[in-house]
């Protein structure tokens, strides 16, 4: 399957990504749970080195449990801090705040020795399209916290959010570009619904989702659509559409609604949850 992709400003955002990261200590991190490769482009690495590290799995309440303690341990080893998340619940929010302090522990340490007390640590959050930047912001800043405004010494413009004395965020998320050259990542980004699904093929998409469902999850599609996993995908998909009443205006079985059904619940977690990567297969 072929994904069509357009750049665009993809350089202007990644230079304005280099000019935006001099600024801060912490560089926030967002994956999706579900597939933490694919979402993820490793140029962040060299964009970010030298400065603390935290990967949010976020989408964690639609990905399996399972998968995300494999995950974790995966990027702690890497050396990365990590906290599984659903960015839309103001929950978990805390615990960020207790893992962003432990993460900076390093470079408070050294302000001190240099004589430099009560400098708070400035953060920026960084990830794909659709993957829960916004959302974490409202939920971590929320309503409470007061916008700092422009700083001197500071590059004009620039927004930051005070969490708390401790801790500032700049207001505007970077944006990362998956790594789309990889039909594989494309893919996996088209499953959970980063993609549009106006430029992809459904149907195609679908049979895709019930290959790696069967052989990774069995017995998945067999209770919710009553389907038999031994049958070839697309006579899957057909009794799917079968099962569902997915039927055209000839009386026909309307494989693309049937399509279009799976791809929908699977993406709203109604097959359960599941990830679509595990950490030992290490691809893509
Ligand atoms: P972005 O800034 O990185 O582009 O992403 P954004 O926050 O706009 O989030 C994209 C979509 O993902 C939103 O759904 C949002 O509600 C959802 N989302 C964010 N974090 C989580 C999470 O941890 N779990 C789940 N299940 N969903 C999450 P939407 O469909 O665009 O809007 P809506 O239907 O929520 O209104």
């Amino acid at each position: 399957m072929q994904f069509q992709w357009y750049p665009g400003h993809m350089t202007k955002a990644k230079r304005q990504m280099q000019e935006d990261i001099k600024l801060i200590d912490l560089v926030i991190e967002l994956l999706d749970a579900r597939i933490p490769l694919s979402s993820r482009n490793p140029d962040i690495d060299e964009l970010g080195k030298n400065k603390a590290r935290l990967i949010l799995m976020n989408k964690s309440d639609l990905s399996d449990e399972k998968q995300n303690r494999a995950w974790t341990q995966y990027f702690e080893k890497k050396g990365y801090f990590v906290i599984c998340l659903d960015a839309r619940s103001k929950a978990g929010m805390k615990n960020v705040t207790d893992v962003v302090m432990k993460a900076c522990r390093e470079k408070i340490e050294r302000d001190r020795r240099r004589g430099i007390l009560n400098r708070p640590v400035r953060a920026m959050v960084v990830g794909i399209p659709n993957v829960g930047k916004s959302t974490f912001i409202n939920s971590y800043a929320g309503r409470a916290c007061a916008k700092t405004g422009n700083k001197p010494g500071v590059t004009k413009g620039k927004q930051w959010i005070r969490l708390n004395k401790n801790v500032e965020l700049l207001d505007t998320p970077g944006i990362l570009w998956p790594k789309f050259e990889d039909q594989t990542v494309g893919l996996r980004l088209a499953l959970i619904g980063a993609i549009k699904d106006e430029i992809l093929n459904v149907d195609e998409l679908s049979l895709e989702l019930i290959k790696i469902l069967t052989a990774d999850y069995p017995g998945v599609l067999t209770e919710r659509y009553g389907v038999d996993e031994q049958c070839k995908p697309a006579e899957l998909l057909a009794q799917i559409a079968e099962n569902r009443k997915c039927i055209s205006r000839g009386n026909e079985l309307d494989y693309a609604k049937a399509a279009a059904l799976l791809l929908d619940e699977f993406r709203a977690g109604k097959l359960g949850r599941l990830s679509l990567e595990r950490p030992n297969e290490e691809t893509p």
